[in-house]
């Protein structure tokens, strides 16, 4: 009807108002048109920015876990070096001293048996004070002491230099260096806990060391990665032992090899309990995931390892 107009037309009032409504319709359901558009750009606007959004959240968790984690490991590592520093010198009088005092007892030792030999008939009160402290056992004995002594302080200074390279290598730059010591020096800081002394667990730690280059690494995160680690196989070790009464020896294998000569590789495995199919797909991506106790895992340790393996050394 509105097109309906090839010649003059006398409109009548009754298709003048007909037009009027279909015109108002028309210009409604334009309008409706309209907002709609605007509408479905404005939730797809809203759609990205929430999709941003939670990226960057996650973001943010990731970079507060490796804050925190950070602040830990360098204030231990702080910690760590400043003990290691202080009982280095002690430690040193001692050490130094001890090959000057066996040196001294020796010497006197043969001023003694000088004199044995050549006053053999002594004065009584020497002969019976020999007796009483029992000459041959203490000179016997005392070689023995000094040499036990000896023993046990190059043992604390192979501590305090092991404690001393863990946290020197809080160093931010790359360099070439030797995984296995990497290794050696976090199996010396977790001694504790896996050695058998009374509180330790009496793990065994099986070591196949590969033949390893010297690798171009950052080596202090890189042992922050084999202490994440270790302590979980300890952990582990130590909820199976104490749930499960099992049988079986507590047992840590730490293996390196090197692989297609362009990659090297570090298993770490323990035979306590394994992880649930479940529980290992959140181990890596998932900060703040955990199924220790409040206070005893903040279920930082994977996250960070991985973020320091895959991101940081590719
Ligand atoms: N060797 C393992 N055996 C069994 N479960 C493990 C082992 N390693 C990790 N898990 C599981 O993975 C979870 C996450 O480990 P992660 O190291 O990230 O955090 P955490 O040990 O709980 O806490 P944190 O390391 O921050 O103290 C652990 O809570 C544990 O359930
Ligand atoms: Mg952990």
């Amino acid at each position: 009807m509105c097109s309906h107009c090839n010649g003059d037309r006398i409109w009548s009032n009754s298709e003048i108002s007909l037009l009027q409504a279909v015109c108002d319709q028309l210009a409604i359901a334009i309008d409706h048109a309209q907002l709609y558009t605007q509408s479905r750009s404005a939730t797809l606007a809203a759609e990205t920015q929430a999709e941003k959004l939670t990226e960057t959240l996650h973001k943010l968790q990731q970079t507060q876990s490796q804050l925190i984690q950070n602040e830990k490991i360098s204030s231990l590592g702080q910690l760590v070096a400043g003990v290691a520093h202080e009982i280095n010198n002690p430690v040193n009088f001692i050490h130094g001293n001890l090959t000057y005092a066996n040196e001294y007892f020796q010497e006197m030792l043969t001023l003694l048996h000088l004199y044995q030999q050549y006053y053999p008939n002594s004065q009584a009160e020497i002969q019976a004070f020999a007796e009483k402290i029992d000459l041959g056992f203490i000179t016997d004995d005392l070689s023995k002491l000094l040499s036990s002594m000896n023993m046990g302080t190059n043992r604390i200074c192979e501590i305090v230099l092991g404690l001393r390279s863990f946290s020197c290598h809080d160093e931010a730059d790359k360099k070439l260096v030797d995984i296995h010591e990497g290794i050696e020096n976090t199996l010396l800081i977790l001694h504790h806990r896996w050695k058998n002394n009374g509180i330790g667990l009496d793990i065994s730690i099986v070591k196949e060391y590969g033949n390893l280059p010297l690798v171009d690494c950052y080596p202090g995160q890189l042992n922050q990665v084999f202490m994440n680690v270790l302590t979980n196989a300890i952990d582990a070790l130590e909820e199976s032992m104490v749930n499960l009464k099992t049988t079986e020896k507590p047992q840590i294998i730490i293996r390196t090899e090197i692989l297609d000569s362009k990659f090297v590789v570090i298993r770490i495995a323990d035979n306590g309990l394994g992880i649930e199919e479940d529980v290992r797909k959140r181990l890596f991506n998932d900060p703040f995931f955990t199924t220790k106790s409040v206070g005893k895992g903040t279920g930082l340790g994977l996250s960070i390892s991985y973020q320091i393996v895959v991101e940081k050394h590719g």
